[in-house]
């Protein structure tokens, strides 16, 4: 690994550079030793203004070593070295700091200075060699510290190049070697990402089965990071993260009471577990929004009562207690529940808490999500049952996709036993891992571990500037009686005197700093969940939600409007893809790979999206890839024609109506998801149109996006109850055939076409 050291260039702050003294001609001949002699790459830089924006904007140096005495003490506050040396400490608490100065400055060097520098160097008296020789030796030494035990030892044994004599069989990447596709995918991955590919019978890597070795030591490191009494890296996503969960805990006939809003991974995990759901269901607002679940449907009394009143459990097993919740947490558009209170609810008839936190696993990291996170220190519950979290690393954090991990806390009097637990993740994990997967868990619980809060408050800074940037937009628009889209956040800010202030002119630190202007209150119904309760649930500011013109607060529809549709195909065409589309709203997430430039190209698309509507732009020119799909139908339209074409026809046949009271509605069940899925496998199942489902009961569920929320579940009945469900589906149905190229993806539904017309269809059990 020391060979790397031209990978992390040292960054030496300077003014002498160029100064023809022997100040100048020793610093430049240090300069020559350390890139000739010691293979380091040198960043130069002549002040330590110009030296704090590149540690901010730089984690790849290996070194600074700074000049103490660019500046007289009368220079500006901004020029100090000491403030320089502050920022840097502040972004890295081991990258070695080097002092270059006199034998005699030593004196005269701060307390505060000589407590973030590692060495001083003497700049006159030492030899070239000795000062070059002594930074490399600092770098070499912190570099050894940057790799976390897995990764390190990944890369020491691959460095080794050893003869392969195992699988994979590509050995290291020879194998892809022998024939031009293979020498393709060689040359575009690199070398590394084979020679980094390595067998199980490694044995220096530990197994991850057994979680022995140095990748027991990553997962007990993780652990320690993310809050967890056990943690175990997962390679295929959460969605087996959710299903190793489950399958550790439940039997067949066990009750599970579970999120309607959940991902479909949990429905898989009924169905391998065999168990009764019971369903939480998540309210929403006028827009569609979905909010959270009302923290009265965790009381005893209720989840007692949809126990009693499920037709499927039978009455000899109505007496047991719930084997397991689970709750989405955040929800897709960034809705974080208080866990604290809602640990207090469900723990007095729930046996195991699951918190399924795909989104967020970064949650722990600043102090804005305190208490709203599943590993949340709870000091003051001594009663809580186990609770397990799912963590989607690779979705918000940096992992390969897939990457996921498992995190465990303990109950207050029941302990998850290892060895037992270790029976179900096996019985789900590969027995060939990929190891660059679980060093990039590994990499991404030490970016934590180190800078998880500075990083975590960059990103929110970050979604928060552009919160505002969007706001102060749409108030000049709107001073212009013009529009722009606006955010789904709080309009106003209250402080503790009392004064408002627009959310927009709030600086962005105290919106970073405190948590209270994003708690959802009913005094403050911005977010149109009419009956929230208090200090229960907050939006999550780096999940970006735009709202497009044409509801009122109230929900009704304007005159007007701009389908969020239109504009999401909009970006696509200019590169930019959103996370989720609803009707009138649009999700966009910041993360820790949100770049300002990526910012400043969305504003910019925005606003060239709205001059094309206003100037009612031909969709040849603005969609050209949905009039290639229709030309007949599109190539004369403009935009802003189009948008008030789909527009109406939502208000016309009340789709958004539909839709809610679609979603109010839980079917009745005719059998268990498991039973459901158990047909299919009998092939007892076949397509049946939507038109001829009334009666019929899906054997597999059906999700429509938006919201991505199942609208019915496998084994339940289409019958007068669920009325409002097949009135929506008839209605998207409809839409999709007024307007070709907006087939919008519904899983379960397959879509087939006669005479010119396309019909959904759906897998049900069939009839006897
Ligand atoms: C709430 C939730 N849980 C689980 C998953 C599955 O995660 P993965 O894609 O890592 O399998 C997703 C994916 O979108 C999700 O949204």
């Amino acid at each position: 690994m020391t060979k790397l050291t031209d990978d992390w260039p040292i960054l030496i702050v300077s003014g002498q550079f160029h100064a023809k003294n022997d100040e100048g001609f020793r610093l430049r001949e240090l300069v020559q030793n350390l890139k000739e002699t010691q293979h380091c790459a040198v960043l130069p830089s002549y002040s330590y203004e110009d030296a704090i924006e590149i540690v901010v904007s730089r984690a790849d140096l290996g070194a600074i070593v700074i000049d103490w005495d660019i500046c007289d003490e009368n220079c500006d506050e901004k020029m100090l070295p000491t403030v320089l040396m502050d920022k840097i400490r502040e972004c890295n608490a081991d990258i070695p700091i080097l002092l270059l100065t006199e034998r005699l400055a030593i004196e005269t060097l701060p307390t505060r200075v000589l407590q973030n520098i590692n060495e001083t160097l003497w700049k006159i008296a030492d030899t070239i060699d000795f000062l070059a020789g002594r930074i490399v030796v600092h770098v070499e030494e912190y570099i050894r510290g940057v790799y976390p035990e897995f990764f390190g030892e990944m890369v020491r044994y691959s460095a080794e190049y050893k003869y392969a004599w195992h699988t994979p069989g590509h050995m290291g990447g020879a194998g892809f070697l022998r024939s031009p596709a293979g020498v393709a995918m060689y040359k575009f991955f690199g070398e590394n990402v084979f020679r980094s590919d390595l067998s199980i019978s490694v044995p220096e890597l530990g197994s991850l089965l057994d979680h022995s070795g140095v990748v027991g030591d990553a997962e007990k490191n993780s652990a320690r990071v993310f809050g967890a009494d056990q943690t175990y890296y997962v390679l295929n996503g959460t969605s087996n993260v959710n299903q190793v969960i489950w399958r550790s805990q439940l039997l067949r006939d066990d009750i599970a009471f579970v999120d309607r809003n959940c991902h479909k991974s949990l429905n898989y995990a009924m169905v391998i577990t065999e168990a009764y759901p019971l369903y939480m269901i998540p309210r929403r607002n006028k827009r569609g929004i979905i909010g959270p679940c009302r923290l009265s449907e965790f009381s005893e009394e209720s989840i007692r009562s949809k126990i009693r009143d499920n037709a499927l459990i039978p009455e000899n097993l109505k007496g047991k207690s719930v084997k397991m919740s689970a709750l989405t947490n955040s929800t897709y558009d960034g809705i974080c529940y208080n866990v604290i209170n809602i640990k207090k609810q469900l723990q007095k008839s729930v046996e195991n808490l699951h918190f399924d936190e795909a989104w967020y696993a970064y949650a722990r990291f600043h102090p804005l999500y305190k208490d709203h996170f599943g590993m949340a220190d709870d000091d003051l519950n001594s009663d809580h049952p186990p609770i397990f979290c799912s963590h989607s690393t690779h979705k918000l954090l940096t992992a390969f996709s897939q990457a996921s991990m498992l995190h465990i806390r303990d109950g207050s009097h029941v302990q998850i036993n290892p060895d037992e637990f270790n029976e179900s993740y096996m019985m789900h994990g590969s027995t060939s891992p990929q190891y660059s997967m679980i060093a990039s868990l590994d990499v991404a619980t030490k970016m934590m571990d180190d800078n998880g809060e500075r990083m975590m408050r960059d990103v929110i800074m970050e979604a928060i500037h552009l919160r505002k940037k969007v706001s102060q937009i749409a108030g000049e628009m709107k001073k212009d009686n013009s529009w722009f889209f606006e955010m789904w956040q709080p309009r106003t800010v209250a402080f503790e005197d009392g004064a408002k202030q627009n959310f927009e002119d709030v600086p962005a630190t105290f919106l970073c700093d405190n948590q209270y202007p994003w708690v959802f209150s009913a005094a403050d119904n911005w977010h149109g969940f009419d009956d929230i309760e208090e200090n229960y649930a907050m939006l999550d500011p780096i999940k970006l939600t735009f709202i497009t013109p044409g509801l009122n607060d109230h929900g009704a529809m304007a005159d007007e409007g701009i389908p969020a549709s239109i504009v999401t195909n909009y970006l696509i065409g200019h590169g930019i893809v959103c996370e989720k589309t609803d009707y009138y709203s649009f999700l966009l997430l910041n993360s820790l790979g949100t770049t300002k430039a990526k910012q400043g190209s969305l504003l910019a698309a925005l606003l060239k999206f709205k001059k094309a509507y206003d100037s009612n732009a031909l969709l040849v020119q603005t969609l050209p890839d949905l009039v290639k799909c229709a030309p007949e139908t599109y190539r004369n339209v403009g935009l802003k024609d189009h948008c008030l074409a789909i527009h109406t026809y939502y208000k016309e046949h009340a789709l958004l109506d539909k839709m809610q009271a679609a979603f109010q509605v839980i079917p009745d069940p005719a059998m268990k998801p498991a039973d459901a899925y158990h047909e299919v496998v009998r092939k007892n199942v076949e397509y049946v149109t939507l038109a001829e489902m009334k009666g019929r009961t899906p054997a597999v569920m059906l999700v429509p996006y938006p919201p991505g929320i199942p609208i019915m579940m496998g084994g339940e009945i289409m019958n007068d109850k669920a009325e409002p469900i097949f009135d929506y589906l008839m209605a998207r149905q409809d839409f999709e055939n007024s307007f070709p190229g907006y087939e919008s993806d519904i899983h379960g539904v397959e879509r087939v076409e006669r005479d010119g017309k396309k019909y959904f269809q759906t897998m049900c059990i069939k009839q006897k």
